[in-house]
């Protein structure tokens, strides 16, 4: 596997026309990228991943335009969403054509596409003139990469090369909207938040689609974004769980917490996600943060959860899919 600079676009271009695997910087996390029309090359990327079939992929364009070479039925909602979110951190589930391969959807009528906001991404994107099909860059399971560096670790001799552009500025993956449902509902909250969505359309009352609603996003059902140490997120204001967490941790323990709590957790391994009321920096650092853990040899982990404030939403939601537990407590530290 190869690191290609930012200047070696050609290259990456040449492989992603040539049905290998790129490792692809974009605005939210790296991603795994191929010919989204090829399914021979689409299909390894399943392979390289340890992805489950039944999990679709999503298609990065290079123009919004390139939504009406993919897409049918575009409501004209989805022109207005992507001239005030793209390049951007938004995923819109759109009806799709028969251009697009059945392996990208996992067989499902509809398609997710993005235009990302990363202009090493952008220029590949355009030289290429394909989509590129790419989940997140890290083995099924795990945190995704937010530098080229966590990427090859998940994938050093299992596709032909990274493309580095830099640390993630966005961190969390976008926000995926379905725009097949009427109201439109969030399948997946992320790097748009709820309330920026909600300046141009109406969601269905509380956002999200509900449980019994298919199709959800097939990706939220499994195990995410964990490290290898068992995890228990502490939900609640932070004098809380700090008290909670401060109980409870052992020499050696893992901390993952707000940057006003770390001086608090003297013998743990302290990671600090920003500060309590800094979500784009929380965002920013949340996925690194998980997986530096698992380059020492801490066996559990206490975190302290963000609120659920614009990109505070997201960074929570990914917290809770990789806590093996997670507890709510009140100011005084006790569980409610
Ligand atoms: O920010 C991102 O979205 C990153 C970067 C690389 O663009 N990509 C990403 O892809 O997070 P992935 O594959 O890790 O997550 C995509 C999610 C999965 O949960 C998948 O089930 C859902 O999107 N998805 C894809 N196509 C869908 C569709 N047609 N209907 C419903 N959910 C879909
Ligand atoms: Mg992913």
């Amino acid at each position: 596997m190869r690191y290609l600079s930012e200047k070696e676009t050609d290259e990456a271009c040449l492989l992603i026309k040539n049905g290998e695997l790129v490792g692809i910087p974009t605005e939210t996390v790296y991603g795994l990228g191929a010919n989204g029309l090829n399914p021979s090359a689409v299909e390894k990327i399943f392979v390289a991943k340890g992805r489950p079939q039944d999990n679709p992929l999503i298609l990065h364009l290079g123009e919004s335009e390139w939504m009406a070479r993919y897409c049918v039925e575009i409501p004209s909602v989805a022109w207005v969403l992507a001239e005030r979110f793209w390049p951007g951190p938004l995923t819109l589930i759109l009806k799709r054509n028969e251009l697009v391969p059945n392996c990208v959807t996992a067989g499902l009528d509809t398609v997710g596409v993005r235009c990302p906001d990363h202009p090493v991404c952008r220029e590949i994107l355009r030289k290429v003139d394909l989509p590129i099909a790419a989940p997140s860059g890290n083995t099924s399971g795990k945190p995704s990469p937010t530098s080229p560096r966590r990427m090859g670790e998940d994938m050093e001799g299992k596709i032909s090369a990274i493309v580095d552009g830099g640390a993630c500025t966005v961190g969390v993956e976008s926000t995926i909207l379905d725009l097949t449902q009427n109201p439109p509902c969030i399948l997946r909250v992320g790097g748009v938040t709820r309330e920026e969505l909600e300046t141009v359309l109406s969601l269905r009352e509380d956002g999200s689609c509900s449980s019994e609603e298919a199709p959800k996003a097939p990706g939220m059902k499994y195990r995410h974004y964990a490290p290898n140490a068992a995890m228990t997120l502490v939900v609640g204001e932070y004098e809380g769980s700090s008290l909670y967490i401060k109980e409870r941790l052992s020499k050696g323990d893992g901390v993952l917490c707000f940057e006003e709590c770390a001086s608090r957790f003297s013998g743990g391994y302290v990671v600090s996600i920003g500060k309590e009321n800094h979500f784009t920096e929380q965002g920013r650092t949340v996925f690194e943060g998980l997986r530096s853990f698992d380059d020492t040899d801490v066996s559990r982990i206490w975190a302290q959860c963000p609120r659920e404030e614009g990109i505070g939403a997201a960074v929570c939601n990914r917290l809770r899919k990789a806590a093996e537990t997670v507890v709510f407590v009140n100011k005084k530290g006790e569980m409610i």
